[in-house]
């Protein structure tokens, strides 16, 4: 995870640092903690600037510092892992191998073919001298952050940057859409005194026909956000990016779902149930084929981070001296006790797995310390109770342990971190109890977190945000031979489960949905959730978790994973005709079920702001879509 930064200039009578603020600075340097480096290039003939500023947080191989700039005045600024697609080797940095693919190219075409071939989140900025242009973008997803900003007074100037300022500004920062990358032809722009972006756009390999219309919608979206005097082009036809995965299969099978509940005991959602469906072949197959492809991802994600060698070969270590490098945010529910019991897989058997598990003190705790605990408590077990009736191995112990922290997610937690303990006992699965006290909240939404949500500014982004920010920081608690202990975790790569629910109809309004418009209208609801997931979800997560100087990596958003199930009719994936806990994400509950997992793969899904009751501790009447005033009144001008 890096910060990069690029700020253009059509004047030269000011010196180009004024644009860049000092705070800008600072959130940079969040993320890429490192090295930071600045690097300014004149055109005083052309009447243009740029300011590429570079802040890097070491992941693998030796440090390589940015901006990178070659022999020819190339300047290159990278945002990302190269997974898959173009060779990187043991000993070689995929920054300085992207830049030096990037200089030897010709032509548009060589450009967007790079691109098109790249596997693995980024985003970037790109000089290229020769031609005196500005390419940047961000991957197919979204799973970088980038935003861009412009200024349109007496100094008409340009900014992207991986994060935004601390303090507002009168111009707005948006989230640079992910529909294609773009291109600034400077000399025109500093010579006509306007800006003008070129658009090329990803297009699907096998449907070159179907997406002009689409092309269109998508360029007057993206105007139609985009301040009246920056005007937006598309390139030629001819020039576009390839998707690196492939189109989601939109055939609804002729059988009727029903045949399949014949199989199904149905008043049940059990374990049991489960194993029933994994006696037919075809299922099996397909079961074993997610498994592979989810666990080459998690392998990528997980290996790919530089392990102090010297560590893992002496062998005298105490347990507690070693430390982890990968994190997991973890609800005890089934995505992330999937990614947990892969990630066990791949990595060195002394390596402790972080399991990070957030929890906000609830309401009543907050109000009260102590007075009316017990009643509260009660009342709060009944609802767990309530909203879990499916979840009968609910461990009676931890239930009886009800504190302030005692949230639905870190009671599931706890449970899923038995089963892992059952799956590999010789592992040290730290479990990390994240506490939140409102006070605390308060105080880092406005430091921190506030700005890091932004552009985005709903009720919603604020929970998500916030209880991302503080599971992926990793201050909290582990159990030590019974004694609770202080613990901050040392891991730099966090792995999330997002994209499981989108591409499985993991979500309670796809029941809804389902129930309205059929598979039909399931299957276009879930096509429309991935193809935004980047403006709704990726962006944000990736400036929450990347403020630590973590970088966030996704498994079920790895190209290959998302073309398997892609390619997959949707009634291989979740059959909602069969209840909750069982039908939404039902390949993956299989495949859980058959890399050993028991009662976690009948969890239903439950939301991390419910899961982690940020959502009930300080006003639980608004609406997850209503603007959040706590983000503004701080964000605010
Ligand atoms: C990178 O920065 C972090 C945070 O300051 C530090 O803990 C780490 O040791 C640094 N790594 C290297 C290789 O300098
Ligand atoms: C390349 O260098 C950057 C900066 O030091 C580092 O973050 C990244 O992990 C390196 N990549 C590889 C593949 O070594
Ligand atoms: C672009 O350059 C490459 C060589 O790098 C060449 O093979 C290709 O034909 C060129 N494409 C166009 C459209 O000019
Ligand atoms: C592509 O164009 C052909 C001919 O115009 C049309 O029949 C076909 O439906 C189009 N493909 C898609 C996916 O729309
Ligand atoms: C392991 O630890 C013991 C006691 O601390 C020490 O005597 C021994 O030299 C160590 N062995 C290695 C290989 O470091
Ligand atoms: C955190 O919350 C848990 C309840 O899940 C509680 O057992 C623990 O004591 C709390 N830790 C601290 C330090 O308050
Ligand atoms: C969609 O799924 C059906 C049924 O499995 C299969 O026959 C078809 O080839 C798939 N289509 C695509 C485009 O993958």
């Amino acid at each position: 995870m890096c910060g990069i930064c690029c700020v253009i200039s059509f004047s030269i009578q000011h010196t180009i640092g004024d644009f860049f603020k000092e705070d800008l600075l600072c959130s940079l340097r969040r993320r890429g903690p490192n090295c930071s480096q600045q690097l300014i290039k004149t055109e005083s003939d052309l009447s243009y600037q740029c300011l590429f500023s570079g802040h890097v947080l070491h992941l693998r191989g030796l440090t390589t510092p940015q901006p990178l700039e070659d022999t020819n005045n190339n300047v290159f600024l990278w945002n990302g892992e190269v997974f898959n697609g173009i060779h990187v080797g043991t000993t070689e940095n995929d920054t300085k191998i992207m830049f030096h693919h990037l200089t030897s190219c010709n032509n548009e075409s060589d450009i967007l073919s790079l691109f098109s071939s790249v596997q693995g989140p980024w985003s970037f900025m790109y000089y290229q001298a020769s031609t005196h242009s500005l390419w940047f973008g961000r991957d197919y997803f979204g799973r970088r952050s980038l935003l861009w900003q412009f200024n349109n007074g007496l100094e008409k100037a340009l900014c992207l940057s991986s994060v935004s300022a601390l303090s507002g500004s009168d111009n707005q920062w948006q989230e640079v859409p992910v529909s294609g990358i773009f291109r600034i032809d400077l000399k025109a722009c500093a010579a006509t005194k306007s800006l003008t972006l070129i658009l090329y756009p990803w297009k699907y390999r096998f449907q070159e026909n179907a997406t002009e219309e689409t092309l269109k919608d998508g360029l007057d979206q993206i105007s139609k956000d985009l301040p009246t005097y920056i005007s937006l082009a598309m390139s030629e036809p001819k020039f576009c990016l390839v998707a690196p995965v492939t189109p989601l299969n939109r055939t609804i099978p002729e059988i009727k779902t029903e045949c399949h509940c014949t199989n199904f005991y149905s008043d049940s959602v059990s374990v049991e149930n489960l194993q029933r469906f994994l006696a037919e072949d075809h299922k099996k197959k397909l079961v074993h084929q997610l498994i592979d492809v989810l666990s080459e991802a998690v392998k990528r994600r997980v290996l790919c981070l530089f392990r102090g060698t010297d560590q893992l070969k002496r062998e005298n270590h105490s347990v507690s001296a070693r430390k982890a490098h990968v994190a997991v945010l973890f609800s005890g529910g089934i995505d992330s006790m999937l990614i947990a019991v892969l990630t066990d897989r791949h990595i060195p058997l002394e390596e402790p797995i972080d399991l990070l598990n957030v929890a906000f003190m609830s309401k009543e705790c907050t109000k009260s310390k102590g007075a009316s605990k017990k009643h509260e408590n009660q009342k709060n077990q009944l609802e767990l109770l309530a909203c879990q009736e499916h979840f009968k191995e609910l461990d009676i112990e931890t239930s009886n342990s009800l504190s302030c922290f005692s949230v639905p997610d870190r009671i599931t937690g706890r449970a899923g971190l038995k089963e892992l303990e059952m799956i590999n006992p010789s592992r040290t699965w730290n479990f990390v109890e994240i506490n939140v006290t409102l006070e605390e909240l308060k105080r880092m939404r406005q430091q921190h977190i506030s700005h890091l949500v932004y552009p985005l500014d709903t009720v919603l982004d604020d929970s998500i945000g916030c209880a991302v920010w503080f599971a992926s920081r990793g201050e909290g608690f582990i159990t030590n031979q019974g004694d609770l202990k202080p613990y901050k975790s040392s891991a730099k790569v966090v792995l999330t489960g997002i994209g499981a629910d989108e591409q499985l109809a993991g979500y309670s309004r796809h029941r809804v949905c389902f129930k309205k418009y059929g598979l039909e209208g399931l299957i276009k609801e879930l096509g429309m959730e991935l193809s935004r997931i980047s403006s709704r979800n990726l962006g944000r997560d990736d400036r929450i978790i990347g403020d630590h100087g973590k970088e966030a990596r996704f498994p079920f958003l790895d190209e290959d994973v998302v073309s398997f199930l892609n390619s997959l009719p949707i009634s291989e994936k979740a059959n909602l005709a069969l209840p909750r806990g069982i039908g939404e994400k039902f390949l993956l509950r299989l495949a859980a079920k058959e890399l050993g997992l028991t009662a976690s793969t009948v969890l239903p899904k439950r939301a991390m702001q419910f899961g982690s009751r940020i959502a009930k501790m300080e006003n639980s009447h608004e609406k997850a879509s209503d603007k959040c005033s706590r983000l503004q009144s701080v964000a605010g001008d």
